[in-house]
């Protein structure tokens, strides 16, 4: 759908396209194989995962393509063409054996490559690989489990494999990639949504038991708008692990194995004993696992209005209590909520900057995007996202 203000996604076909001419002229042969990821825009449910609790994200159209062919020798070549990578694009090294272990460095983008072929499972052959990606980086819509999941699949279509290996093992490789290989400990949300996504819909995973329940989201009428405030600040690195060391006391004190298993009641009964930053922590997740799950049976039965207030308050919620949030993402939201036809509005992914997602009648987004944008002051760009597929394989003829 083309819409006045946003920013036109390219098609998978067209990203392939490009990353075969790249490979085409840097080995200066045709690849073989091909495959994809996406990134995700998470509804609500954030701070969560790594609580054992829920999450309701959706795939997106923005993907991260790799093509590629086997190679011979022992050194894998990767390159990348993402034009914000500060870095070089260019990476060599070898297929992990116990006399060359891999280990993380310098290119940082080809950590999350390193970190997959490492934990891949089965055995990797040595490759040369184009990479390419219309996901924005940094911009808390996983551009990172997307290359991981992308490399994955890559993977799987160049040895034959992984037809054994469930989509949960897979996702769960990806994400110890990115525990070891670039020092996050993330949660499972994105690996699991990059790899389990399915067209018209968004997916509530219990990330307890680590089940995924699908939920239809193909109202023509109704889109959800992906905002990228375009600012990044150098928090989330070092709050993130601070978050979760909280959560994690917190869940302590109650005498629960995980915020998942305590409640309101919990909280209120243990509020003397915790200070007062970790129970605001732990109220926010504690309520946000409970807004997650209502949320998901409010998209089921087309009930908007309250899902939108469920966003609403989940960001004011990332703000106050968990403080992940930024002036930029707040006023964001505030705007979006200004305009006619939105439901709800708020902070998607780690926060401190990357995007909002905001939930609201497709013939109200227009105007809508023209309001955010007076209103924000800086520059904003806009996506239309309706929900992708998850990874697979592609055809290169
Ligand atoms: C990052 C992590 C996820 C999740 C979100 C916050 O995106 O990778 O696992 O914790 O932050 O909801």
């Amino acid at each position: 759908m083309e819409v006045v203000g946003s920013t036109k996604i390219p098609a998978v076909s067209e990203l392939v396209s490009k990353a075969k001419a790249a490979f085409v002229d840097k080995f200066g042969c045709e690849p073989q194989c091909a495959a994809y990821g996406p990134g995700r825009v998470n509804l609500i449910g954030e701070h969560t995962d790594y609580n054992e609790g829920f999450v309701f994200p959706m795939a997106l159209p923005q993907v991260t393509v790799v093509v590629g062919k086997k190679s011979e020798g022992n050194v894998c070549r990767v390159l990348t063409l993402a034009e914000s990578v500060d870095e070089p694009k260019y990476v060599e090294f070898p297929v992990p054996s116990a006399e060359t272990p891999l280990k993380p460095g310098s290119p940082k983008w080809a950590n999350y490559v390193k970190g997959v072929v490492a934990n891949y499972i089965g055995s990797v052959v040595p490759f040369d690989a184009v990479v390419v990606s219309s996901v924005p980086l940094g911009g808390g819509v996983s551009s990172s489990a997307s290359l991981e999941v992308a490399t994955y699949t890559f993977l799987d279509a160049l040895t034959n494999g992984g037809a054994d290996v469930s989509k949960k093992d897979k996702a769960l490789a990806c994400q110890k990639a990115e525990h070891e290989y670039a020092g996050m400990p993330c949660g499972i949300m994105d690996q699991f949504i990059s790899v389990m996504g399915q067209e018209g819909h968004a997916l509530l995973i219990d990330c307890r038991s680590m089940e995924g329940k699908l939920v239809p989201m193909n109202d023509p009428n109704v889109v959800v708008l992906v905002t990228n405030s375009n600012v990044k600040h150098e928090l989330t690195g070092s709050e993130y692990p601070t978050r979760k060391k909280q959560c994690e006391v917190a869940a302590k004190v109650m005498g629960k194995k995980s915020l998942r298993e305590a409640s309101m009641k919990d909280l209120e009964e243990f509020k003397e004993k915790l200070d007062d930053v970790m129970y605001r922590r732990a109220r926010h997740v504690i309520g946000e696992i409970i807004r997650t799950e209502e949320a998901a049976k409010c998209l089921e039965q087309g009930d908007y209005t309250r899902f939108g207030k469920l966003m609403v308050e989940s960001h004011n919620a990332l703000r106050d209590d968990y403080e992940v949030s930024c002036p930029e993402l707040d006023e964001l939201v505030v705007a979006a909520m200004e305009a006619e036809g939105v439901f709800g509005s708020r902070m998607t992914g780690g926060g401190f900057g990357g995007c909002t997602v905001t939930l609201l009648k497709k013939e109200a987004v227009e105007k809508a995007i023209q309001h955010i944008q007076k209103r924000y002051s800086q520059t904003a760009t806009f996506y239309v996202c309706p929900p992708a597929a998850g990874a697979a394989p592609l055809s290169l003829s």
